[in-house]
């Protein structure tokens, strides 16, 4: 990475204002290879060398990107007046500047949800052309019906006249009411308006893949976990309803399929 000045790179990569900055470089508490350094305007390289501040490392990556397993509750906005916001489940300094939920899940929905300063990124897996599929475990209010699978592959017709793309669905309990939906567009409820539109009802939806990217089973509801440009990468590959499925369908059957029934 080029060289940068030691202010706007602070700017950058902590959740301290300008006036903040200032201070804690008054007061010592910035450090370029172990060396105290007071002023701002000092030309950095954070790929070669050690930036600290008040003790953590900043690392020389351009973006920041968390994954967070949502749970029910928490919306999906950078700031709400009622409401807890996906970013709330970050400890207060990991939440730098410009972070936002890639993608949105209902304040009912839970799962993964990628958190990201990179609005690149978040354009190229969001941008309706770039059909990168999402992954939803549903339990449904009644058993999936046969025809369900046939009628998603040809593609619903929603209750106000909205065509959608096709879907993939499996079904993945023997009482059928657990099913794992596969969409390559993300229109406003669309999992729920879908199921609605076959005469069903959502109980509940846990969003377990984007892409390539599963949603680790380690990362435990309400969790986050920072993750590398090279995983969100991940993200934008295509991935198959075998493959997820494969992975996921034993981690997640003691969550909510056997548990929460
Ligand atoms: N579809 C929905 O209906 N809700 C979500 O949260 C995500 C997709």
């Amino acid at each position: 990475m080029a060289q940068m000045r030691l202010d706007k790179l602070l700017s950058n990569r902590t959740p301290h204002s300008r006036s903040e900055i200032k201070l804690v470089l008054k007061n010592g508490a910035v450090k370029v290879d172990g060396r105290i350094v007071t002023d701002g305007s000092c030309k950095v390289d954070p790929d070669a060398q050690e930036i600290t501040c008040q003790g953590k490392k900043l690392t020389g990556a351009l973006h920041t990107y968390f994954i967070v397993n949502k749970p029910e509750g928490y919306i999906c906005a950078t700031e709400d007046r009622e409401h807890r916001t996906v970013l709330d489940l970050l400890p207060k300094e990991l939440r730098v500047k410009g972070l936002f939920p890639a993608g949105r899940l209902d304040i009912d929905s839970t799962g993964l949800v990628l958190l990201t300063d990179d609005g690149d990124l978040a354009h190229r897996m969001l941008a309706p052309k770039s059909h990168v599929p999402k992954y939803y475990l549903v339990r449904l209010a009644r058993p999936c019906g046969k025809e369900y699978a046939e009628k998603l592959a040809a593609g619903v017709v929603l209750g106000d006249g909205t065509q959608c793309l096709p879907a993939e669905l499996k079904i993945v309990d023997p009482k059928k009411k657990a099913v794992l939906i596969c969409l390559h567009e993300g229109k406003y409820h669309q999992v729920k308006r879908l199921f609605a539109a076959l005469g069903n009802h959502v109980e509940h939806l846990h969003r377990v893949a984007v892409g390539g990217l599963i949603l680790p089973d380690k990362l435990a509801l309400g969790g986050y976990m920072e993750i590398v440009h090279k995983d969100v990468e991940t993200m934008l590959k295509p991935s198959c309803m075998d493959g997820v499925c494969e992975r996921i369908v034993t981690d997640f059957s003691s969550y909510w399929i056997n548990d929460r029934q």
